[in-house]
């Protein structure tokens, strides 16, 4: 357990789980104990019949930086063969029986993009930038992403955000179908809330089938993960890959 995530059961948002990025000071980058937390938070929820909706939530003006680099650096550094911690959280997150939100107020950089992709609806706030740097870093697209961002944005988009590292501004998110809604950077939390609220609101199992229908099978989206992990863990451990950690831990 981890205090750089907060598990909130807010008393205003009946019904709601809230799973909070709590490491302003290292732009809420995510460590193995974030991950290893947010996994154990997602699979209370899927057995409690109390939480009908998770929200996930960052700090002002950051949501999240992405994967920690100094982890990224140890595993590539490692001699292990077991599967990094955040890809046991990438598969809770597509197996997540419950509707998932987010809200995005400034920087959601790697997982702090790919995340939102298996959230159902997201608020981003004006200043939102979601950015995905695999490439740069010699690295290749997680969480199923390469199957999912080309479904939500098309081929050109998806090939912009995922391989050439381009930015995406809150405008061209929601252009993107990659947010539902813009509003200030005030009003984030509130809207992510009033949102899963009325969620969780709504009778569960007509929802969680509505659900389903929408997301369509999950297997599909499991064996990508798998695929993108082959990819991933391989070029964790490549030259080029170590190179970038490292020119980012020296600056
Ligand atoms: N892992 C570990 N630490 C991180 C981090 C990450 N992904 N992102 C930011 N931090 C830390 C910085 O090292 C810095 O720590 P320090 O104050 O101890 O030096 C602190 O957070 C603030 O970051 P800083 O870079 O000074 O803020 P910035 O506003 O100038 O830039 C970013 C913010 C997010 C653009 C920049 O930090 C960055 O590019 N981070 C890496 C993002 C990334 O590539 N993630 C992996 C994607 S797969």
């Amino acid at each position: 357990m981890t205090d750089h995530i907060l598990i909130e059961r807010p008393q205003t948002a009946p019904g709601v789980l809230v799973i909070r990025f709590n490491r302003p000071d290292k732009k809420n980058a995510i460590t193995s104990a974030m991950y290893q937390t947010m996994t154990a938070a997602l699979t209370e929820a899927n057995a409690d019949p109390n939480i009908r909706a998770i929200a996930f939530l960052g700090s002002e003006n950051c949501f999240s930086a992405g994967n920690d680099m100094g982890d990224f650096l140890s595993y590539a550094m490692s001699c292990s063969r077991e599967p990094p911690a955040a890809a046991i959280f990438i598969k809770a997150l597509a197996l997540c029986e419950k509707p998932m939100v987010s809200g995005v107020d400034g920087l959601a950089i790697g997982i702090g993009t790919t995340l939102n992709l298996h959230c159902d609806l997201t608020i981003a706030s004006d200043r939102s930038l979601f950015k995905t740097p695999f490439v740069d870093l010699a690295l290749v697209p997680e969480a199923a992403s390469s199957l999912l961002a080309p479904k939500i944005m098309g081929h050109q988009r998806a090939f912009a955000m995922l391989a050439a590292g381009e930015g995406f501004g809150a405008d061209a998110a929601l252009a993107a179908g990659l947010v539902w809604k813009v509003v200030v950077p005030g009003a984030v939390e509130a809207e992510t809330l009033k949102l899963a609220t009325s969620l969780a609101a709504k009778p569960p199992q007509a929802l969680k089938i509505a659900r389903e229908l929408v997301r369509g099978p999950r297997d599909e989206v499991l064996a990508r993960i798998d695929e993108e992990l082959v990819h991933f863990t391989a070029q964790l451990k490549s030259p080029e890959a170590r190179a970038a950690f490292e020119a980012f831990m020296k600056r």
